[in-house]
């Protein structure tokens, strides 16, 4: 018996194909840029289905703008698996990444390979992201080796930002540009197909992306980047939290929630709704024969 697994023939030669690792690279070396964006559920993850995105990332943003932590540092594995697991139901083609949050990776190899096991076993993404360079690289080889394709992420990397002095741009003295360009290195040495460069100045992520052979995906990090990726809730208007300034919004999309609510609610409260086309029917006989049972 053949152990290939069976491929069903597509039925529409037009449908988009399944993003793969060789297609991101693939698309680097052809000048293409990647469009990332994060999911946290069943509807975001249609959405940027029908989108046609290219990469979706259930991040632990996901910790703040849909179950409400202060920070990404809370959430658990447990609770990155739950949201993963809905947006793996709602995608077809974009590659699904699952964010490792902290805590579940620094300690140890073994650690780390457990913990992105699960995200590929429980969830079924297809790769995962973890966070920073040093003893991370060295997480990230043993994942890699393990048969898990991993994507790094340096410059502001939110699960430490207070050792890093808060929230802030990275980067941006020649020393420190040169520790992103260090970690960057050695996460692509690990095997990484991707590195996420957040908040760091344009011109150092244009001098780095020239030197990196792996697609670089960029948050803040100006338009050199081979790609870009933005959080789903900012790029929309659906988290009212602290928004960061390479965040652009698209939509407003929380204030027409907010207004269809209060709409909703207006008409409860004067009668006005449900209307006739919201209800059913009953004949009449079975409507007689129903009351008189009651009686
Ligand atoms: O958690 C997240 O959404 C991320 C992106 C900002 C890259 O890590």
């Amino acid at each position: 018996m053949s152990a290939t697994p069976h491929t069903p023939v597509p039925q529409n030669l037009d449908a988009p194909l399944p993003m793969t690792l060789p297609r991101l690279a693939e698309k680097k070396r052809l000048g293409e840029r990647i469009v990332m964006v994060t999911a946290y559920d069943y509807p975001s993850a249609q959405v940027a289905q029908e989108a046609g995105v290219d990469v979706v990332l259930v991040g632990d943003s996901g910790a703040m703008t849909v179950l409400g932590y202060p920070s990404t540092v809370p959430v658990s594995t447990d609770e990155m698996l739950m949201l993963a697991s809905a947006v793996r139901r709602g995608l077809r083609t974009p590659l699904l990444v699952g964010d490792l949050p902290f805590g579940s990776y620094e300690a140890s190899d073994e650690q780390a390979i457990g913990t992105a096991q699960r995200f590929v076993k429980e969830a079924g993404c297809d790769a995962v992201k973890l966070e920073r360079g040093g003893t991370t690289a060295q997480r990230a080889r043993a994942i890699v080796q393990a048969g898990i394709p991993v994507i790094g992420h340096v410059g502001l990397t939110p699960q430490t930002a207070t050792a890093l002095g808060g929230y802030r741009a990275q980067g941006r003295t020649a020393q420190r540009a040169l520790e992103v360009a260090k970690d960057a290195l050695a996460l692509q040495q690990a095997g990484c197909f991707s590195i996420v460069f957040e908040a760091i100045p344009a011109a150092v992520a244009q001098a780095l992306v020239a030197r990196l052979e792996v697609p670089v995906i960029g948050i803040g990090a100006g338009p050199a980047t081979d790609g870009q990726v933005l959080v789903f809730h900012d790029l929309l208007g659906i988290y009212d939290g602290h928004t960061p300034r390479f965040a652009k919004r698209y939509e407003e999309v929380k204030a027409q929630m907010v207004a269809g609510v209060a709409e909703y609610a207006a008409e409860v409260r004067q009668g006005a709704f449900p209307a006739a086309e919201h209800t059913y029917s009953i004949d009449d006989d079975e409507l007689e024969q129903f009351l008189a049972g009651l009686e």
